[in-house]
């Protein structure tokens, strides 16, 4: 039987290992997929041991994901760009790294109806999370992306590191007063502790659509934020976990799992 596990530290929590074992009950396929709790110092050593006990390809969660990009032996070009490895497969002598969060959001998008191409988008939060996802998004033809952040420096960085991919604009949430989106991503880890990012009033158009990275409880201030502000839709990141997961996959088995019925289930 094929083995797979995501790897991370906390990992217990982690509901990866129940979405894979539907999919592959729905697909029709067998494989055993576990959750493995790493640590930072031992990573190196640990995906060693993993590759030479036959793993097939594993999910990386937090802390890892930047780290590992490191240890492969390949990347793809987005897990270059955004700087960050959630996918690994095995090759015959070691991990190509890949990353499919990206991916994953403009498939749950697609999936919400939530239109990116001609519309003004904007990105709340310029770390690892939004890294993630800005190629993809610039990809798909927004009219325009605005990052915004607490820290202003961070969305200058990002703005040159995309640059090759298109029009990045940096701003401090601050400086976005008087602006109007109808996408909004809220990709900050601000809800983990209860938090919202302070944003000038008026920054959604009629019709405005919110999007949140996180899930349960996490995104609970930015969807209480999104409603004051009259949102019309707004929708957490469950969705993206999900589509995710099914395009590592793929990658991995080569079919496409359904996800609705994944997504119900966790509901
Ligand atoms: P992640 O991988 O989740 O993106 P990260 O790389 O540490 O984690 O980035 C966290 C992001 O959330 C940053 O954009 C951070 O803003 P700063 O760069 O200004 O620190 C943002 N963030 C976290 N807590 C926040 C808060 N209470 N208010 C506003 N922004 C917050």
């Amino acid at each position: 039987v094929a083995r797979f596990a995501v790897i991370g530290q906390p990992v217990s929590h982690s509901k990866s290992p129940r979405i894979h074992a539907q999919f592959a009950q729905d697909c029709g396929v067998e494989l055993q997929y576990q959750a493995i709790e790493i640590e930072p110092r031992q990573l190196a050593d640990r995906l060693r041991e993993l590759h030479a006990q036959g793993y097939a390809g594993l999910n990386v969660t937090l802390p890892h994901k930047a780290a590992v990009a490191a240890l492969c032996e390949s990347v793809s070009e987005r897990a270059q760009l955004a700087g960050a490895v959630n996918c690994l497969i095995r090759t015959d002598t070691g991990w190509r790294g890949d990353n499919t969060d990206g991916e994953g959001l403009l498939r749950d998008l697609a999936r919400l109806g939530i239109e990116i191409n001609g519309q003004r988008v904007l990105i709340l939060g310029a770390g690892g999370a939004a890294r993630g996802i800005i190629g993809p998004l610039l990809e798909a033809g927004p009219k325009l992306l605005v990052v915004s952040n607490r820290n202003p420096w961070k969305p200058e960085d990002l703005a040159e590191r995309f640059k090759a991919v298109g029009p990045l604009v940096p701003r401090t949430h601050l400086a976005l007063k008087g602006d109007a989106f109808d996408v909004v991503i809220n990709a900050t880890s601000a809800g983990h502790s209860g938090d919202m990012p302070r944003l000038p009033p008026g920054l959604l158009a009629a019709g405005a659509k919110c999007y949140d990275l996180s899930y349960g409880i996490a995104s609970e201030p930015f969807a209480n934020w999104a409603r004051k502000q009259s949102a019309a839709v707004v929708e957490d990141g469950l969705g993206m976990l999900v589509e995710q997961a099914a395009s590592s996959f793929e990658l991995w088995l080569g079919q496409r799992p359904q996800t609705a019925p994944v997504l119900a289930g966790l509901r």
